[in-house]
């Protein structure tokens, strides 16, 4: 597949990356629809920055820190992603809430990874929460942001069991083996959706 057929993608991140791996992996076959073009982070030690320098991807950092307001900071965001000619964006354990400003510039254009199934367990411990209601069921979902917090249209989920004696350590692992097969899969089908629509 050309470049040019290929949506030119920035993976977001905050900290260790491995959905981010898990992408940049598959976006290594040349007949992947996305092209990942940028890798940024809002903390400057996240540990996926190396990893992802070690694969020659370009990255960027937008420190949080460094601005005075959200607005700022996601302007800031929004200015580097465009530089970069980005047409599509995969949070990916990207820790930070966006304005409705931001979100709506990128709405359709913009997805993540989120661990439980939702509507089930938005925001944080996913894990630690689906232990203590005593679900039979959890995994992971896949969805389109929206201003609302994990509350966007869901594109893919994945479900694992919850066994007897989980942690939310082990649910947590057994989880994410599945965030890794499922973020691709879905980043593929979001991005030849767009690359069609953008065709005619
Ligand atoms: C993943 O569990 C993801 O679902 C959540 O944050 C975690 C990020 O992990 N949004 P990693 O940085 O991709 O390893």
């Amino acid at each position: 597949m050309s470049d040019e057929v290929r949506v030119p993608t920035a993976i977001l991140i905050s900290g260790r990356g491995s959905n981010m791996a898990a992408l940049l992996a598959a976006a290594q076959d040349p007949g992947y629809p996305a092209r990942i073009v940028l890798v940024l982070s809002n903390r400057p030690g996240a540990a996926g920055l190396a990893r992802a320098r070690e694969t020659g991807i370009p990255t960027a950092v937008v420190d949080h820190a460094a601005h005075p307001d959200r607005e700022s900071f996601d302007a800031a965001l929004d200015a580097r992603l465009r530089a970069a000619g980005v047409e599509l964006v995969a949070l990916a354990g990207f820790m930070r809430i966006l304005t409705e400003g931001f979100v709506r510039a990128w709405e359709g254009r913009m997805i993540n990874i989120h661990p439980s199934l939702l509507p089930a367990f938005r925001g944080t411990r996913t894990h630690e929460r689906a232990l203590a209601a005593g679900v039979a069921e959890h995994g992971c979902t896949v969805h389109h942001v929206v201003p609302e917090l994990d509350a966007g249209p869901t594109i893919a989920q994945a479900r694992v069991p919850v066994l007897q004696g989980d942690t939310p350590e082990i649910l947590a692992e057994r989880v994410l083996a599945q965030e890794h097969a499922l973020y691709p899969r879905a980043l593929a089908d979001v991005a030849r959706t767009l690359r069609d629509a953008t065709r005619h």
